[in-house]
């Protein structure tokens, strides 16, 4: 009824806007099966009022789905994207609504929990596309998944975030990120950065208390503010609430927040407010990449390198600076290369890994840092010298700022002398590291041969005994069994006591053949309701799995919604329990033996099972505990159920913040080595005992990757540990993992030389530093 009265309101109020779009239903329900297409009219479903629409619009080489509303004859602001990290559809596909939700090219673009289905949609006023379910109630909305923008009515929930778009013409995720932080702050980062208050460019300092549970809303009058069980904060004033004035709030592509109004009677569209406020761009970190520094004092920002340095990319200056050389001054040789020290006046940083020296005077400091190796530059100022290391992070220029940064310029020339050993040309660098793999590989297969004969004589005879089991029918010992859900039902005790909770659903504790066998069971909640057949396909390659490091996939329940996954009981826990909770420490060698454990368990799923499989979320939450204290890798094969395909970019889940390898961020493709990565944090962690993240260590130590680089470094690493360790193991593993957690993936060892190195059955090269390029 209301919808059909403000329908017949904005109906006489704007009869202009109506003639515009006569084209096109205006629709307050849309009903099964209802189609739309890019190139065919209808292209969009519009809401009542005529405002906002729902459809294909065309960026890049083709289409993407989205949510916009229309400005005037000939623009539009987009306010949502489906699958903003994927590529575009073409002219001929086909958006279409069906029991399953909205499908797009046969895939669904959008997830319900379990006992669902969709029985009609709407386009409402608000610029919500809504899917209701049989009894009209919302099982999946827009407003959930905000992408860059929210609108009046729309909320940011504890830990959601919005990211900017990459440009005005393409939405795919950009450099900014937007995050209601479960500590009750709103705050600002560049996007690929943890949680971390160094990387904060702007915050509305609510955090004091973090009970507080608070969500940013956004009132009808354009106000936004937080709101917790007991606690307000206005971030806007209100303004007006009229009936012709939309209000939307954006993250937009200079990374700043800002509240736009669009009258549509007047198609005037303004700015009210933006934060963070002040004019100047570059105080938005991020807006130049890492060993770059940002002016703005001739009006818009421009970024510049360090001396020494060059434009990763010089059509995009935005994107940071790299040198062509990797090398610590520590082992330069003097033959070939020059240092000298570059000076930059007024420029402000972030310093991370400063330390601080009793310095006092401003040619000493200069002095100081270029006979240091370790010293990559020296910020002076205040008659306080602070010794730095690249990467050097968030520079802008600042005339009121006093400080001096001396950067230290390191020539390599082109004759005389001997290679030196560490600053070698990346090139030439990516080639000795390649060759080396090969030596070594040879010398193992010509070292190990007769185990490899044995082991190949052991495979060979495990297959014929497959074989013949599958003659005699035995085939259902080893494929999962199908459940129904019925039985899992009972199996539960209706799903009584609950185990845990996952990025997939929750898992509860069970027992099959009266008590006799404990069971896991999964209810699977985030799904992609991909169809019967690819969630059986997806069983069959998880149930084809079968490796001491993995948990065992014992059956499955698919009943229309009702998703269940059955595994094998794992009664002691998992290694986030085991390393992060318990007083006492987990001895060396356990440590040792879990690290391989699970080295080996990734290195079935990447190289050893039929379908090559990238778990995607390595943490040591999933990783669990038998009865006998082996480690095995769980919720593997899962996160292609929740993407559309296996070549897509992963839009629903991006594993865990803190294990994420850094093309995560980039939008580049995921590979096998983005595995690597996250064992490489994890690696670190069981060495360490400790979080990859620890806001309460010393400022050194808090990210600990970055501590164990400098420890490395430094040659400290028995700063790492409190207790008893044999050295040249943590030596070798702490390379290992220094290797893994490169951030070019192509510098990351295969797992299947991370298990050799671990094994100590070769030797492991000095790692690379991590800073310089990235
Ligand atoms: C948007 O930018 C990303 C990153 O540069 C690129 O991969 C993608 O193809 C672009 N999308 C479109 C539609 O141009
Ligand atoms: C379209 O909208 C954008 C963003 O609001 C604005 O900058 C631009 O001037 C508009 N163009 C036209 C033709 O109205
Ligand atoms: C926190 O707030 C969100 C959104 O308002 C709500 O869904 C959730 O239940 C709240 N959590 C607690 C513990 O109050
Ligand atoms: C709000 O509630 C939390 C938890 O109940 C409490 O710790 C906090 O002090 C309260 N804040 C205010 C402003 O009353
Ligand atoms: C926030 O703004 C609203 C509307 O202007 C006003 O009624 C309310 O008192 C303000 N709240 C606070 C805490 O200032
Ligand atoms: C607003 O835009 C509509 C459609 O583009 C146009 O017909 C109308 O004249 C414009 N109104 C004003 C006040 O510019
Ligand atoms: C940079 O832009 C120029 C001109 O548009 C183009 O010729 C060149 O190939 C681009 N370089 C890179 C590295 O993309
Ligand atoms: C490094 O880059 C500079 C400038 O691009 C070039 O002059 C120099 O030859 C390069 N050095 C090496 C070792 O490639
Ligand atoms: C090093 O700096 C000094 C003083 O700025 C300058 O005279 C000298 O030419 C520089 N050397 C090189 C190799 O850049
Ligand atoms: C300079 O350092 C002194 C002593 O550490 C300190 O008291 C003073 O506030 C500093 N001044 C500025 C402008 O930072």
């Amino acid at each position: 009824m209301a919808s059909a009265t403000s329908y017949l309101l904005f109906l006489s109020i704007f009869s202009s806007v109506l003639a515009l779009e006569a084209a096109q239903p205006r629709q307050s329900n849309i009903n099964l099966e209802s189609s739309l297409h890019p190139s065919t009219n209808p292209t969009s479903w519009l809401s009542p009022n005529g405002r906002f629409a729902i459809g294909f619009y065309p960026e890049g080489s083709g289409y993407f789905v989205g949510i916009w509303f229309v400005t005037s004859d000939e623009n539009t602001t987009i306010i949502w994207t489906a699958e903003r990290d994927g590529p575009p559809v073409s002219k001929d596909a086909v958006l279409k609504l069906t029991s399953g939700g909205l499908e797009l090219e046969g895939r669904s673009i959008s997830q319900f929990s379990m006992d669902s289905y969709a029985s009609s949609a709407s386009m409402l006023d608000s610029g919500n596309f809504v899917i209701y379910g049989s009894n009209l109630e919302i099982i999946w909305q827009t407003f959930d998944i905000p992408t860059d923008t929210i609108v009046a009515g729309q909320m940011l929930p504890p830990r959601s975030e919005l990211i900017s778009s990459i440009s005005e013409t393409n939405h795919s995720s950009g450099k900014f990120r937007l995050e209601m932080q479960h500590d009750a702050n709103l705050v600002l980062y560049p996007m690929g950065t943890l949680d971390d208050p160094e990387d904060a460019y702007w915050s509305t300092n609510t955090g004091e208390n973090p009970n507080l549970n608070l969500s940013l809303h956004f009132s009808n009058d354009g106000r936004l503010y937080l709101l917790g069980h007991n606690f307000t904060r206005n971030i806007t004033t209100a303004y007006q609430s009229k009936p012709t004035l939309v209000y939307r709030a954006t993250l937009d592509i200079d990374g700043r927040f800002k509240l736009y109004s669009h009258d549509f009677k007047s198609n005037a569209t303004e700015v009210l407010a933006e934060f963070p406020d002040s004019a100047d761009q570059c105080k938005v970190k991020g807006t130049c990449g890492s060993n770059s520094y940002c002016s703005s004092a001739a009006g818009p920002a421009v970024c510049s390198c360090l001396p020494g340095f060059y434009f990763l990319d010089a059509n995009r200056t935005s994107n940071g600076c790299t040198r062509n050389f990797t090398g610590d001054g520590c082992s330069l040789n003097y033959d070939r290369v020059m240092q000298n020290m570059s000076t930059l006046e007024n420029l402000v940083w972030v310093i991370r890994y400063g330390a601080p020296d009793s310095i006092t005077n401003k040619e000493d400091c200069k002095k100081k840092c270029l006979e240091e190796c370790k010293c990559d530059a020296a910020l002076f100022n205040n008659n306080t010298c602070s010794m730095l290391k690249f990467p050097l992070e968030y520079g802008y220029e600042d005339e009121n700022d006093a400080t001096t940064t001396f950067i230290k310029v390191v020539t390599i020339s082109p004759e005389g002398g001997r290679q030196s050993p560490a600053a070698v040309p990346i090139t030439a660098m990516k080639k000795k590291f390649r060759t080396k793999i090969w030596i070594v590989s040879l010398a193992i297969i010509a070292g190990l041969s007769c185990t490899v004969d044995v082991f190949a004589l052991f495979i060979y005879r495990s297959h014929r005994m497959l074989g013949r089991n599958r003659e005699l029918g035995l085939v259902d010992e080893i494929a999962p069994r199908c459940f129904s859900y019925h039985e899992l039902r009972e199996a539960t005790d209706d799903f009584k006591e609950q185990l845990g909770k996952g990025a997939f659903g929750t898992v509860f504790k069970g027992s099959l053949s009266n008590g006799e066998r404990a069971i896991a069971v999964k209810r699977l909640e985030r799904m992609v309701d991909e169809g019967e057949r690819e969630f059986q396909t997806e069983m069959r390659t998880i149930g084809r799995t079968h490796h001491k490091n993995l948990v065992r996939l014992l059956g499955f329940c698919d009943e229309g919604p009702n998703k269940l996954l059955v595994y094998e009981c794992m009664s002691n826990g998992s290694l986030a329990d085991l390393i992060f909770k318990t007083k006492r420490r987990l001895y060396w060698d356990d440590r040792v033996r879990i690290a391989l454990d699970v080295a080996r368990g990734i290195l079935y799923l990447h190289e050893e099972c039929d379908t090559r499989i990238i778990h995607c979320d390595i943490k040591p939450q999933n990783i669990l505990m038998d009865d006998n204290w082996t480690a095995k890798l769980s919720d593997f094969g899962l996160a292609k159920l929740l993407t559309p395909s296996q070549t897509r970019t992963f839009t629903c889940i991006r594993g865990t913040r803190g294990y994420l390898a850094p093309e995560w961020h980039k939008n580049a493709p995921i590979t096998v080595k983005a595995d690597v990565y996250s064992f490489g944090i994890v690696l670190l962690e069981i060495v360490c005992c400790r979080k990859n993240m620890e806001l309460e260590a010393e400022v050194d130590a808090i990210v600990l990757l970055d501590w164990v680089s400098q420890c490395f470094a430094s040659g400290e690493l028995e700063k790492l540990i409190s207790d008893e360790v044999d050295m040249t193991e943590l030596d070798r593993l702490v390379k290992v993992g220094l290797w893994c957690t490169q951030s070019e993936p192509a510098l990351r060892p295969a797992m299947k030389n991370v298990v050799m190195m671990l094994e100590g059955n070769i030797e492991v090269s000095l790692p690379p530093r991590p800073d310089s390029s990235s």
